[in-house]
């Protein structure tokens, strides 16, 4: 059984998004983000009792590992062929799937190994602190859409070139680009604080910046975008605030209620939003 909440052409579903993807027409979508539990073997519970989700998977790596790729290949056929997959992981399984992505796309899909650093929270007193994540760019082609001007980035302050440029042995000189500089695949990039106001209780809510750089950079306005563990939906509102089609789906009741507030609070949309079953 599938829950289906509708806004105009965008679409927010409830459902295991192994369901949701067969139900999909095949090679529709040039982004798809997936942001799924990362095996940290807890219930995640957010600022209240019901914005949880469940991330202990008994046997472990040998349960999440299949769980995982099983629902990589149903969201493979869903890509234009030039579409991208952004997997959002960190230290625990990233590694493990970047090989299962290598099978899926071919060794030839991979792109870029995005490390998604970022400050705040505890210290480890026994080991380095782990904070960062990573993203994982795979396309089904060697050239997806990538838009680095629309995401260049300020140089730093205390860059020389960008101050007066760089003369090359030829002679020849280079100047900054008054559009910033591109950006490269380690992202510092802070958490949310707790004070944010972006912050909905949803447990591991991701920043809006964050999505909204990933969707600058690989999809055009009017594109199809897909998150199928949307959670609280950060990227659909980042879709829909940069003007692209969207499509969300998450298993659970409360993050899809949640995501639906905040296309609501946060993009004004009055689309009908209660929800009606498909599948
Ligand atoms: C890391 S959270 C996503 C957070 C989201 N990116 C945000 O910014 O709020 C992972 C989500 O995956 C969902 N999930 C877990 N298993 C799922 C499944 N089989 N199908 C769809 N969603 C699932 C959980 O309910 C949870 O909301």
């Amino acid at each position: 059984m599938v829950d289906e909440i509708g806004a105009g052409v965008n679409k927010l579903i409830r459902g295991d998004m192994l369901h949701v993807a067969s139900l999909l027409a095949p090679e529709s979508f040039r982004l798809i983000y997936l942001d799924p539990p990362f095996l940290t073997g807890r219930e995640q519970v957010g600022s209240q009792a019901h914005l949880a989700y469940d991330d202990r998977w008994e046997g472990n790596l040998d349960t999440y590992l299949p769980w995982l790729e099983e629902r990589l290949r149903a969201v493979y056929g869903l890509l234009l062929a030039d579409g991208s997959l952004v997997l959002h992981l960190d230290w625990r399984t990233s590694h493990y799937a970047r090989v299962m992505l290598d099978g899926i796309f071919g060794r030839q899909g991979f792109i870029n190994e995005i490390i998604w650093h970022y400050t705040g929270g505890g210290r480890s007193k026994t080991r380095f602190s782990c904070k960062h994540d990573t993203l994982l760019w795979y396309s089904r082609s060697r050239r997806p859409v990538f838009n680095i001007d629309a995401i260049r980035v300020p140089y730093k302050k205390t860059s020389g070139y960008a101050k007066a440029g760089i003369v090359a042995a030829s002679g020849r000189r280079y100047l900054p680009d008054p559009r910033g500089t591109p950006v490269d695949d380690v992202w510092d990039m802070p958490i949310i604080n707790p004070l944010a106001n972006e912050r909905v209780g949803y447990p591991t809510q991701k920043p809006l910046a964050l999505l909204t750089r990933v969707i600058e950079a690989l999809s055009n306005p009017g594109d199809l975008v897909g998150d199928f563990c949307c959670g609280s939906g950060t990227t659909l509102v980042a879709a829909q605030t940069l003007g692209r089609r969207w499509l969300g789906s998450d298993v659970s009741a409360a993050a899809v209620d949640c995501a639906a507030s905040r296309l609501r609070d946060e993009c004004g949309l009055t689309g009908n939003l209660s929800a009606e079953k498909i599948g």
